[in-house]
């Protein structure tokens, strides 16, 4: 009744943005992301009679009441399938700092549906994975898989068709990702909240879906001739509208700092130098900068340079999810 997973974290070169179902987490606009090999959760998880309620550690840290709810509330379509009331210990480890936009909801979500199912024994496929990660947080599908991974809106009645698909595994074209770090606090408003108060309040967001479509079909092509720039300018275009979007939200959801911006000019920088290097930035501060393989020491060289950048990290392209380890007792 206990299991470990690994899960690597993902970023979203088409972003999501936006719900079309809150209670099913089923997101408005499908995304492409590219699944990271540095960064990634370790989940362990322990079903047992002994336990009177669960419990999250969190890098080593009891979690507060929120995030147990909701690990608890995720816990619960696990053993709703799996017709079982036994509480769960739940001990999860970040290799990187949370919340502060690092995508660690997706990584933590997708490792711990991974743990779940071997620890019940629910034996859901990669794709039924991707639907209850899904559950948890909507970039965590995507972490089920490495590589190239596209999220699905889904559309038919039973939304069974909301699944995210691998595009191509890690091996297929060795992107490189350097992030850099220009803050370590916890991000203010989290994704969730983002999204509820851009749909509401928006005059943008009807436009955001209506273009996400052909953003996504641009982007597969992209990664089927392994076009770089044109993989390099969907990504930054994505990424702007989607602040765009949210800074347009009444009363204006702002992610960035000043260092945010020094970075995203000095990729631009970059590219009129010939270095070819494109950003991109989630609900947070750092700024994810995508290039090849022969141009990474350079990028991070500049990169180092920029006003404010606290760190980077650099990564390739990550692996499937998978169990580490199970014990029966
Ligand atoms: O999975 P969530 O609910 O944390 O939302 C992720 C939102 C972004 O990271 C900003 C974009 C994305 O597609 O990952």
């Amino acid at each position: 009744m206990e299991a470990t997973a690994i899960a690597h974290t993902n970023i979203a070169l088409i972003k999501y943005w936006g719900k079309k179902d809150e209670k099913l987490n089923l997101p408005a606009v499908g995304s492409i992301s590219i699944t990271l090999k540095q960064l990634f959760t370790q989940t362990k998880v322990r079903f047992s009679e002994k336990l009177q309620q669960d419990f999250f550690i969190l890098n080593g840290l009891e979690s507060g009441e929120d995030q147990r709810s909701r690990v608890s509330r995720f816990l619960d379509l696990n053993r709703e399938i799996a017709g079982s009331s036994l509480f769960a210990e739940v001990i999860s480890n970040n290799n990187f700092p949370t919340g502060a936009g690092l995508a660690s909801s997706a990584s933590g979500f997708a490792a711990l549906s991974l743990a779940a199912n071997k620890a019940l024994g629910l034996n859901l496929s990669q794709r039924e994975l991707t639907i209850m990660a899904r559950r948890g947080s909507g970039s965590a599908a995507r972490s089920v898989y490495g590589g190239f991974v596209e999220m699905k809106t889904g559309g038919n009645e039973t939304n069974s068709d909301a699944y995210a698909v691998q595009i191509a595994d890690e091996s297929y074209w060795p992107l490189k990702m350097l992030i850099a770090i220009t803050s370590d606090a916890e991000k203010k408003i989290g994704s969730t909240d983002g999204m509820k108060v851009t749909a509401k309040t928006s005059p943008y967001y009807s436009a955001w879906l209506a273009s996400s479509v052909n953003d996504l079909a641009e982007m597969r092509t992209a990664i089927a001739r392994k076009d770089f720039k044109k993989l390099g300018a969907l990504a930054e275009n994505s990424c702007l509208k989607m602040h765009g979007l949210a800074l347009s939200a009444k009363s204006g959801l702002i992610y960035w700092n000043g260092a945010t911006l020094n970075v995203m000019h000095a990729v631009r920088e970059m590219r009129k130098n010939n270095l070819q290097a494109y950003f991109t930035v989630d609900a947070g501060p750092q700024v994810k900068v995508i290039c090849e393989e022969p141009a990474a020491a350079a990028v991070k060289e500049e990169l180092a340079k920029v006003d404010g950048v606290m760190e980077i990290i650099f990564t390739g392209l990550g692996p499937d999810a998978k169990i580490i380890g199970e014990e029966e007792n």
